[in-house]
């Protein structure tokens, strides 16, 4: 319902790991610099495998090199045009964020939406849900 009253950018339908890769090197112009995004899904939903494809697209990681910070808390890729910092607040909800952001950075957030002030604070949001084993509905909303 949240969704539907925010200006949805790009929706699509994945049918495997390769294919939402492939989506996320499209989202470089929507995630240009500066820019809070929060990644929200279940377990397992994809987001870290979209980062993938968007670490990639900015040159800034090759694919394989990005992982779940699950335990790191936060991983920082930087390109020539952005650093991205990819953060997983699942545990910690004391992270420093402030000091992250800056002119050139973009923010990925996993389980962000845990924090109000993070969701008043987001650019973009981008959904990810399970159809079935490999499908996952993508959708990407800009915050107005
Ligand atoms: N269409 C799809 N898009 C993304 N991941 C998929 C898809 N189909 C299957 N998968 C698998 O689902 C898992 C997603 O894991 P991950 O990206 O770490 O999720 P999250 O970060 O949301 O917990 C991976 O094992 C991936 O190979
Ligand atoms: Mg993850």
């Amino acid at each position: 319902m949240e969704a539907e009253t925010r200006n949805i950018l790009r929706e699509i339908t994945t049918h495997s790991a390769e294919e939402t890769i492939a989506f996320g090197r499209t989202l470089t112009e929507l995630l240009a610099p500066p820019k809070l995004v929060l990644l929200r899904g279940d377990l397992g939903a994809g987001k870290t495998t979209l980062v993938k494809g968007i670490a990639a697209a900015f040159d800034a990681a090759a694919e394989e090199d990005v992982t779940s910070p699950t335990f790191t808390l936060v991983h920082e890729y930087r390109g020539p045009q952005a650093n991205l910092y990819h953060i997983d607040l699942y545990r910690i909800d004391t992270l420093r964020l402030d000091d992250l952001r800056s002119d050139n950075s973009i923010l990925l957030i996993e389980w962000g939406e845990k924090f109000p002030r993070l969701v008043r604070e987001r650019d973009v949001e981008i959904a990810l849900e399970r159809e079935g084993e490999n499908g996952r509905r993508i959708r990407v909303n800009r915050s107005d």
